[in-house]
């Protein structure tokens, strides 16, 4: 009997804070220690020369098979995780949201049946709280036991959003808990102003979209927000940061000692509003709320994520096809929000942030896995490369050039918003649990071997 049921061999090991080069010997799933010429005392080895190992993705941020805008989003728990696991991603925090009458031990059973049995890499998820009474103020408490120990709450969304009372209610009894808040922060009575002027003047473009919903109105949602915890006491995280307006809040909580945290995403760092005058309906593939900015807000959240301002990128993957989009052909508010980016965020994040400079090689590993482990309870289970860690890892290829197009993706949505980016680094083999799941742009691993993770309290980071 071999020591290790697998080696990972001459690859250039990178952690948040080390990079060294050494083999990785893994045993039922585990690292079970890191040297110099362990493929001897393995039953497989798998070669790594060139190429760099990182901890495998976790993304907090992804809503499939999701409920939304009359529709529902296209990626489910088996497409959204194998196209994930190609990315490189090896866990993600998916978004549990409460539907109206129901309880949250309701909502759990409903999104369990989703992902369990379906899923490919491993999941947690938060539960999106829509409506407090005593029941809901019962559960909370016993849902961060079992291992839900992140909600949300939406300021925006007819259906899901919640008003200042009761999110104030969320976070008390949940950080009284042990658990961690995030929030959507848009304000709804902006929107709905400028939305009913702007179509009342017949404008239905889906560029007015990004003009019924400035900055701004992400900035004073964001402060209201963080002034809610303030309150309360409670740490909150902000998600999917889209501008200064947001970003600047947080800063200033975190300056005042505030257990404050943010996340932004790919597009936000790499697309702008520009892309709503794309000719025709195309402006509605970059429909997602916040929208996208202004580019001048580039250098800012760049530097945020550097100043750790920010401590993690996440995607909001939420897909849909464009004959969903279509709904909203007449009418932007009527165009489902969201749109894809699961497959490619470890691939965008190291061609447009390290290898153009922006970012340093363990801040990649930082913002892409170990501070979102840190806080969602998974660490260091999850997000590191460290003896007792689960064997979840991306070879990544620095050297591999790629054009980005939609036919080289497997995202279950007819196109992508990052079409024609070049890439310079792409992952070329995933590992979850020790398995090899990815291989060359497709996806090898056995079918639905995804676990449910029970999630611990956050590290505030
Ligand atoms: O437009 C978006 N972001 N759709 C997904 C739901 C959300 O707001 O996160
Ligand atoms: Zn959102
Ligand atoms: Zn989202
Ligand atoms: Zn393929």
């Amino acid at each position: 009997m071999k020591d290790f049921d697998l080696v990972i061999r001459n690859g250039t090991i990178v952690t948040s804070s080390d990079i060294f080069s050494g083999d990785i010997g893994i045993k039922r799933g585990e690292i079970k220690e890191l040297g110099r010429n362990l493929s001897e005392r393995a039953e497989d080895v798998y070669d790594a020369k060139g190429k760099y190992i990182f901890p495998g993705g976790i993304d907090a941020h992804t809503h499939l098979d999701m409920p939304f805008g009359g529709t529902f989003s296209s990626d489910d728990f088996n497409t959204g995780t194998k196209a994930a696991a190609i990315g490189g991603t090896t866990t993600i925090v998916d978004f549990a949201v409460q539907p109206q009458g129901k309880t949250l031990n309701e909502t759990i059973e409903m999104w369990r049946e989703k992902a369990d049995g379906n899923a490919c890499i491993d999941y947690g998820l938060h539960l999106a709280i829509t409506q407090m009474n005593d029941k809901t103020r019962e559960e909370i408490p016993q849902v961060i036991r079992d291992g839900y120990s992140s909600f949300k709450v939406f300021m925006i969304y007819e259906g899901m959003m919640v008003d200042d009372l009761t999110f104030m209610e969320v976070l008390d009894i949940a950080s009284e808990n042990n658990g961690l808040i995030s929030v959507h922060a848009e304000n709804p009575f902006v929107i709905d102003y400028f939305t009913k002027k702007l179509l009342e003047s017949g404008k239905t473009a889906p560029k007015y979209h990004e003009i019924s919903r400035p900055a701004y109105c992400e900035g004073e949602a964001t402060n209201r927000a963080i002034s809610l915890a303030k309150m309360t006491n409670a740490p909150l995280y902000v998600v999917h940061c889209s501008c200064e307006e947001s970003a600047s809040e947080i800063k200033k909580a975190r300056e005042e000692g505030f257990p404050i945290m943010g996340e932004t995403c790919p597009q936000y760092l790499l697309l702008s509003r520009d892309n709503y005058e794309e000719e025709g309906f195309n402006g509605a593939k970059y429909v997602m709320s916040p929208p996208l900015r202004d580019k001048k807000n580039w250098n800012y959240l760049w530097k945020a994520l550097n100043d750790g301002v920010l401590q993690t990128v996440a995607t909001d993957h939420c897909p849909f096809f464009m004959k969903q989009k279509r709904m909203g052909l007449d009418d932007f508010t009527k165009i489902p929000n969201g749109a894809p980016g699961i497959e490619l965020r470890m691939a965008l994040m190291y061609s447009y942030g390290v290898d153009k400079g922006n970012i340093s090689i363990e801040k990649f590993v930082q913002l892409t896995s170990t501070n979102v482990a840190k806080i969602f309870g998974l660490y260091p289970k999850k997000g590191s490369i460290v003896v007792g860690g689960d064997a979840d890892l991306m070879i990544f290829d620095p050297e591999k050039k790629v054009k980005i197009s939609k036919d080289i993706l497997h995202e279950n949505v007819d196109y992508t918003p990052y079409e024609e980016l070049e890439l310079k680094g792409y992952p070329v083999a995933t590992f979850s649990r020790g398995e090899l799941i990815a291989e060359d742009g497709e996806y090898i691993g056995s079918e639905n071997r995804g676990e449910f993770i029970k999630r611990s309290g956050p590290k505030i980071i």
